[in-house]
């Protein structure tokens, strides 16, 4: 029996993209094993989005040399974001001639051809194209995230953000057919997956590019959630530019569907975001926040900021550190801005020094955290729509999470694993939640 191993880097979109890369493998015969001496091939997913994600996987695949010299049979393939970026790929080659397969994001589909060819000669391989050829459709997908199903509803990005480098190794934006991923929801809830989370750079934008108005995001979620079946319908990323009064209102109105919006803001900052190409000001992002908040009170919301994008002063800083204080966010990921080759703003003068960067960042999630502490104990009283993990059979707990992921520890008898229950937060006590049943 052979055995595969895949280390993915980067966001929802790569782990769902393992998913795929293991149906493949498994469709030739390979299992899983979590042990790289066990492997008989090792695939990295990589991701490209900061620099620190990169240096990261260069370790990673070096400090494979060794296992490669013990063990020459093994396979080493490289895909992801990382292997569509210019010159990448040689520089992988040159600095680990050992990796066996390299191709890139938009040939996913190819990966189980790849191993094919290279097991007949032994030659190494490295396809990368540079723009997609087809949408990836009906791939057995081998799902690893529990009770959740990913689903993507489209692929690429159009907004070209000055930081980001996403929109070139992912390339422009393009919508799945509305039908196709009908089908696939359903089949993820016959199969018993009890949270489907629709995935795309921009999911308020899908449809965009389909010659159909009615074709939209409103309709696919509103389709999506009067589907049958016990779930919870999730989704990510929302641009603030294209999140409109519509999606919103299906969100409050339908049951199925989670009330937790990821919307990132990247900088409190008019200029900066304006220099960040994001098409919103701080007015039109805050009047968003109060919008959901209409509709959908104890939405969950959570964000993600950019700090020390080049230009940004302590002002400029001062207005994203005040943002956080204002919408009172449940969750913050700020990330220090990361110079990417090719992208408008690594040539931007007033490069922000390393040590600014740090102590910003530093500042922000200090801050973000003595909120998520604040609003953890304002959750006491409050209900929770809750799904059961697990059953601690020592202390007689249950480990539950609420749609967004927080974690509840639930005191009761006999509930069942993987179910749906309504639960009131009772206490907030050594950083957990504990709850009973009851709305
Ligand atoms: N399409 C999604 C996710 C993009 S990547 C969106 O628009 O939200 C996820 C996050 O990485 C971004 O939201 C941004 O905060 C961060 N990011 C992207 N490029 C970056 C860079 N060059 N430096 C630092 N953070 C970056
Ligand atoms: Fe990058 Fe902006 Fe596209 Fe998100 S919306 S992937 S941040 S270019
Ligand atoms: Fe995701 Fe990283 Fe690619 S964040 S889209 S895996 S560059």
């Amino acid at each position: 029996m052979e055995h595969y191993l895949i280390k993915t880097y980067g966001c929802q979109m790569n782990i769902h993209e393992s998913e795929k890369l293991a149906g493949m493998m498994q469709s030739l015969g390979y299992t899983e094993t979590d042990s790289e001496d066990n492997a008989d091939i090792i695939v990295f997913n990589t991701c490209c989005v900061r620099d620190g994600a990169e240096q990261k996987i260069y370790a990673h695949i070096g400090a494979l040399k060794k296992l490669k010299k013990a063990k020459p049979d093994l396979i080493i393939a490289i895909c992801g974001c990382m292997t569509q970026v210019n010159g990448r790929p040689e520089t992988i080659k040159s600095k680990f001639p050992f990796v066996n397969i390299i191709f890139g994001t938009h040939n996913l589909n190819e990966f189980k051809k790849y191993i094919i060819q290279f097991k007949a000669n032994r030659k190494y391989i490295c396809d990368v194209w540079p723009e997609a050829r087809y949408l990836d459709e009906h791939i057995d997908t081998y799902r690893t995230s529990n009770n959740n199903a990913w689903i993507n509803i489209s692929y690429g990005c159009n907004n070209f953000c000055t930081y980001c480098i996403v929109p070139y190794v992912r390339g422009r934006e393009r919508s799945r057919n509305f039908a196709d991923i009908i089908e696939e929801c359903k089949d993820a809830i016959n199969d018993g997956y009890k949270y489907i989370t629709l995935l795309g750079q921009n999911v308020n934008s899908y449809g965009n590019d389909i010659d159909d108005k009615n074709v939209t995001f409103a309709n696919l979620l509103k389709e999506i959630a009067h589907l049958e079946g016990d779930f919870r319908l999730k989704f990510m990323t929302s641009h603030p530019k294209d999140l409109t009064e519509d999606v919103v209102r299906v969100i409050a109105d339908e049951p199925k569907i989670a009330k937790v919006i990821h919307l990132p803001i990247q900088s409190g900052s008019n200029k900066i975001l304006k220099s960040m190409n994001r098409n919103y000001t701080r007015e039109k992002y805050l009047s968003l926040i109060d919008m959901i908040r209409k509709y959908i009170p104890d939405c969950y919301i959570s964000t993600d900021i950019i700090v020390g994008f080049p230009g940004e002063t302590e002002q400029d800083f001062e207005d994203t550190y005040n943002i956080i204080n204002q919408v009172r966010y449940d969750g913050v990921f700020a990330f220090m801005y990361s110079k990417r080759d090719g992208t408008l703003a690594s040539k931007m003068d007033n490069q922000i020094d390393i040590a600014v960067k740090r102590e910003r960042v530093n500042k922000l999630l200090a801050q973000s955290k003595k909120i998520t502490k604040e609003k953890n104990m304002e959750a006491v009283g409050k209900s929770y729509n809750v799904i059961v993990n697990s059953f601690d059979a020592i202390n007689r707990l249950y480990n539950c999470t609420t749609d967004s992921g927080k974690s509840i520890v639930v005191m009761a008898d006999n509930l069942d694993i993987n179910s749906f229950y309504k639960v009131v937060v009772t206490e907030f006590s050594k950083n957990k939640l504990f709850g009973k049943i009851g709305e």
